[in-house]
């Protein structure tokens, strides 16, 4: 279906043609001042240069062909030569109509859908997940949800961090601490257990025991080193003991990205590609890209336009081992021969956009993939607390995901349970749901890359600019919908719209006709945030509508049932919106 915006613009351009003009210059868009009109279109005023002569008279000539016009109400010039529009109630009740026929609400998806990658989560093995990993999974996980509304194939892939010293550090405490294991056997030939010897908490204790010890003591951080590199070489013991360590680790990742209600297509790691890479590295020196700098492997990657300088992208360490830079490289060469993507979208950290700019550029100078294949770094900014630094607990340490989780499930759950309907089981899965649009939604509602402040107080108000509150508005629509129903209601897709009976409920309306344009934003720039402000001012205006209406108690049987219909219509477009987004409204709250 074509979009509204465009329908409208479709009716000044043809005004612009008739007088003459560039059919173009009929764009319109939504009016800036709402207060006079709904629509404005700017067009004489760029035609005035192009034609030579005063807006104003351009604005008039085209108004004049839009005399006899069905779409807009009014049409209003206005100096020095804008074109104020008003659109007709009927056209607006008519676009509502074919939207609620149509499949995505008449959404246009993708002709030829692409093939697009999303790394995104980017969990640390044996590390836990804290809250600098919250936003490449909620923010990752609302991408590939997009790509998908939009028809195209979006597979998402974690790339684990699996494969570098960490695993190592954990070996070598592993072997201080339970030096009996088989694995650290030499001359063990039989079958590795397959318990793992420790726990998920255990991991958790040991890791950043190890982290910390290596960096006060150097012995210890050279047996890491070396640890690492005999895993990487294929040590049997190690291999086995690393899958333990994988297991576990993983294991306890689904659940957590499971109650983030965030799904993984490719559980793919840093150690996944770890067998391409001597074939990649010597095909690019084979190729020529690849140099010997200081003992190290390098390619250029700088480019004369640089404002700033890029430095070489390093290869191999001057020891042979490989790097971050590496692994996504091999990933990249994987990508290409497994599914051929037109795009790659990498959710992560910004601070990481140097080493991107890198790989990417090393990757298409050394033909790693197609020359079409598009890569996007969607850097994200950092999550602070109120003091305006990175996001710590109380006591100074790093936020883990799971216990920021916990308190705000617990904050909502005082909030849920004030209300006495809701108690026990459904007021824990309630808060667990509004809690998680509470995290969710005060995340994704600013734009990807900047920083912002985590407010549990305000992420979790029922009010305002938050996910609660447009949870809220869901349900109170459910509820009324729930009402007519238990009357004897008839089922609300029968109904048919009415004419818009107020201002609110025009506004209301014009909303709901804009669901396409906006998505086709959000697709385009890769903008989740943009589904937040659109949902935003829906439920403003749902709300400004439901005060001065009284539904249930209309008497005029057809305005009523109008009324049910434009209902049903608001939760269902909000209910897709959150859906896109990641999170979902409970039944009552
Ligand atoms: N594991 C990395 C980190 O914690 C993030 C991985 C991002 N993805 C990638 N392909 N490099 O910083």
């Amino acid at each position: 279906m074509q979009q509204f915006i465009d329908l409208l613009s479709a009716e000044t351009g043809r005004a612009f043609a008739a007088a003459g003009y560039d059919a173009a210059m009929g764009r319109i868009s939504v009016s800036g001042r709402p207060d006079l009109c709904e629509y404005q279109c700017n067009g004489a005023m760029a035609g005035a240069k192009t034609y030579h002569k005063a807006p104003f008279v351009i604005a008039q000539e085209v108004a004049e062909q839009l005399k006899e016009t069905s779409v807009f109400s009014l049409v209003d010039v206005v100096k020095p030569g804008f074109i104020n529009l008003n659109v007709q109630d009927d056209f607006l009740e008519a676009y509502l109509q074919n939207m609620r026929e149509a499949d995505k609400f008449g959404f246009e998806t993708s002709k030829e859908p692409k093939m697009i990658i999303i790394d995104y989560g980017g969990p640390n093995v044996a590390k836990p997940l804290h809250v600098g990993h919250l936003r490449s999974a909620v923010i990752g996980e609302a991408v590939k949800r997009i790509l998908r509304f939009h028809g195209d194939n979006a597979i998402g892939d974690i790339h684990l961090g699996d494969w570098g010293l960490q695993m190592g550090l954990v070996i070598t405490e592993l072997k201080k601490r339970q030096p009996g294991l088989p694995y650290f056997d030499e001359g063990f030939t039989g079958e590795y257990p397959e318990e793992a010897p420790f726990t998920v908490s255990d991991l958790e204790e040991i890791y950043p025991y190890a982290s910390a010890k290596s960096k006060e003591d150097e012995a210890y951080h050279e047996e890491a080193l070396e640890n690492t590199r005999l895993l990487q070489d294929g040590d049997r013991g190690y291999r086995a003991l690393w899958r333990h360590i994988l297991n576990v680790s993983v294991a306890d990742m689904k659940k957590n990205y499971a109650n983030l209600n965030v799904t993984f297509d490719l559980w793919n790691g840093e150690s996944t590609v770890h067998d391409l890479i001597p074939g990649m590295v010597e095909k690019m020196k084979a190729d020529g890209f690849a140099y010997e700098s200081q003992g190290a492997l390098v390619v250029d990657v700088a480019k004369e336009s640089d404002p700033k300088e890029v430095p070489p992208c390093m290869i191999l360490k001057s020891d042979g081992a490989a790097l971050y830079t590496t692994t996504d490289l091999a990933t990249l060469l994987m990508r290409e021969q497994d599914c051929h993507p037109d795009e790659i979208i990498y959710v992560v950290d910004k601070r990481q956009e140097l080493h991107f700019v890198q790989t990417f550029r090393a990757a298409e100078k050394c033909g790693l993939i197609h020359p079409d294949c598009r890569l996007v770094f969607d850097g994200f900014g950092t999550v602070n607390g109120k003091d305006g630094r990175p996001f710590k607990t109380r006591d100074g340490g790093v936020m883990r995901l799971s216990s920021l989780i916990a308190e705000i499930d617990a904050s909502m759950l005082e909030k849920i349970e004030a209300n006495p309907a809701i108690q026990g089981e459904e007021a824990q899965k309630t808060a667990q749901q509004v809690g998680l649009a509470a995290i969710k939604y005060g995340d994704l509602s600013n734009q990807a890359s900047k920083d912002y402040i985590f407010d549990t107080e305000k992420f979790t108000s029922f009010e305002g600019n938050t996910g609660p509150y447009i949870l809220y508005t869901i349900v109170r629509i459910k509820s009324i919908l729930g009402k007519y129903a238990a009357e004897g209601g008839k089922a609300p897709e029968t109904l048919r719209l009415g004419l818009p009976q107020s201002a609110a409920e025009k506004n209301l309306m014009r909303d709901i006709a804009g669901f396409s344009a906006m998505m086709q934003e959000a697709y385009e720039d890769i903008a989740p945030h943009r589904i937040c402000g659109y949902i935003y001012q829906l439920s403003n205006d749902f709300n400004s509508f439901y005060h001065g209406t009284r539904i249930m108690t209309e008497q005029d049987v057809a305005k009523k049932e109008a009324w049910i219909a434009l209902l049903e219509l608001t939760r269902s477009i909000l209910e897709t919106c959150i859906d896109v987004l990641g999170f979902e409204a409970p039944e009552r709250m």
